[in-house]
């Protein structure tokens, strides 16, 4: 309640630093360690950030960074990327963080860019203003013990053991080339390249610092620890741009001496399991989200990726956090989408969140469908609408923010 509030909200300032990293530990629960200090705003800019001060102090914080991010078709998009938000345990529940977020969403629309994205700390909070699930973030767990790869497994080989500072050029390209491909993945900052590579202690969390398997189209990086006496891998980032950099990195890996279990994210759909005479060796462990997206301009969105089929609709969007939907004609040729406002008859209705869920690809209108939350009066519609949108590959996080 506006008539309330004792808080105001600005644009952060150098001088702000020191009270936004105490708000940013206390909220997430951790401390930045010693190593990790001099990319604290390197990567997320105290100039970008946005302060909720009451009385004074810093009570309240969002980021920005604009982000290059790839949508289907392997194009880029400039998205704005937020980060840190954290309210400090005195102030919860007044509504600074619904504030922020107004204001957030103000420079955003300032600077013209289609498309919100972030990760998110807990399911619940962001659906209220727009936001949606879009990259699945899912886990597993492989009993090497269990592994035995089928005889139509390719074997390619070409994979060496490389120190991270030797091979971090070839990392790097690497990366560039799986995330130019790859939906939802964005490109890496340099000054987020300067962090990876220096494998920042609270990374490790009681395991050890970073492993490089490369190949000429694909890297693995894990850890090494001891868990119940077992050997454990846990693989911090694996990109493969063939499927013979795929195979060869994963026959490295699953073969690795004195290890019993390999731990990596995966999408749902990675051939891995099935190069396997025993696809149950590779358990799911966790299943969340790894991105949230929220469409600021739909006709900007919809026209920035591209679809898989021909289609002609009408679709009304309902966003009522930022009073910015409405009925919009889609006419897609050739994987090209023309996107209008109309005066048209709907065939389909979704809250904003929705379009924001199925705009990477990977979360299927079908299923939202499925969930009531994106109406069809006529159930024809449905499926030339779902399978325009799916995209050829998975969408994945290209780094965590
Ligand atoms: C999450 C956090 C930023 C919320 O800030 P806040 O200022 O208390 O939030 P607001 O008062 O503006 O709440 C806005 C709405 O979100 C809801 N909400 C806020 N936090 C929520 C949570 N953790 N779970 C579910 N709903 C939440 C509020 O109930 C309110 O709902 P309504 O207005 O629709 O009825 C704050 O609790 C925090 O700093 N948590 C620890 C760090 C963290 O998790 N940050 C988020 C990183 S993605």
């Amino acid at each position: 309640m506006a008539s309330t509030r004792s808080f105001s909200v600005r644009s952060a300032t150098a001088g702000d630093s020191a009270a936004i990293t105490e708000l940013k530990e206390a909220g997430f629960g951790f401390r930045f360690g010693g190593d990790e200090k001099e990319f604290q705003g390197k990567v997320f800019p105290v100039e970008r950030a946005l302060v909720a001060v009451d009385d004074g102090r810093v009570v309240g914080h969002t980021v920005d960074l604009t982000m290059t991010v790839t949508v289907p078709g392997e194009r880029a998009v400039r998205a704005c990327g937020v980060a840190g938000v954290a309210v400090a345990p005195t102030h919860r529940r007044r509504g600074i963080l619904r504030e922020l977020y107004r204001a957030q969403h103000e420079r955003t629309e300032a600077q013209g860019l289609p498309l919100t994205i972030f990760t998110a700390s807990e399911a619940t909070i962001y659906g209220r203003f727009g936001y949606e699930v879009t990259v699945v973030d899912t886990s597993v767990s492989i009993d090497t013990r269990r592994v035995e790869f089928r005889s139509t497994t390719p074997d390619p080989g070409g994979v060496t053991l490389e120190t991270l500072s030797d091979a971090a050029p070839r990392i790097r390209e690497i990366y560039q080339r799986w995330q130019l491909v790859t939906p939802a993945a964005q490109e890496r900052p340099e000054a987020k390249w300067d962090m990876f590579f220096a494998d920042i202690e609270r990374h490790r969390q009681g395991t050890t610092s970073l492993f490089v398997l490369l190949h000429a189209d694909g890297y693995a990086l894990y850890r090494r620890s001891s868990r119940e006496g077992r050997g454990v891998a846990s693989v911090w980032e694996f990109r493969a741009v063939t499927s013979d950099a795929h195979a060869a990195l994963w026959r490295v890996l699953l073969g690795l001496d004195l290890v019993d279990v390999v731990e990596a994210p995966m999408v749902e759909d990675d051939p891995l399991p099935y190069m396997l005479t025993d696809p149950r060796a590779v358990q799911l462990t966790n299943r969340g989200d790894a991105l949230w997206a929220r469409i600021m301009d739909i006709p900007a969105a919809l026209t920035a990726r591209t679809y898989r089929a021909d289609l002609d609709t009408v679709i009304a969007v309902h966003d009522p956090f930022r009073d910015a939907g409405g009925t919009f004609a889609l006419r897609i040729r050739d994987g090209i989408a023309d996107c209008e406002p109309t005066t048209r008859e709907p065939a389909l209705a979704c809250d904003i969140n929705v379009l924001g869920g199925i705009y990477f690809g990977g979360l299927r209108a079908n299923t939202f469908a499925a969930a009531n939350r994106l109406r069809v009066d006529d159930p024809a519609v449905l499926p030339a609408f779902d399978y325009a949108f799916t995209a050829d590959r998975s969408p994945e996080l290209g780094w965590f923010f």
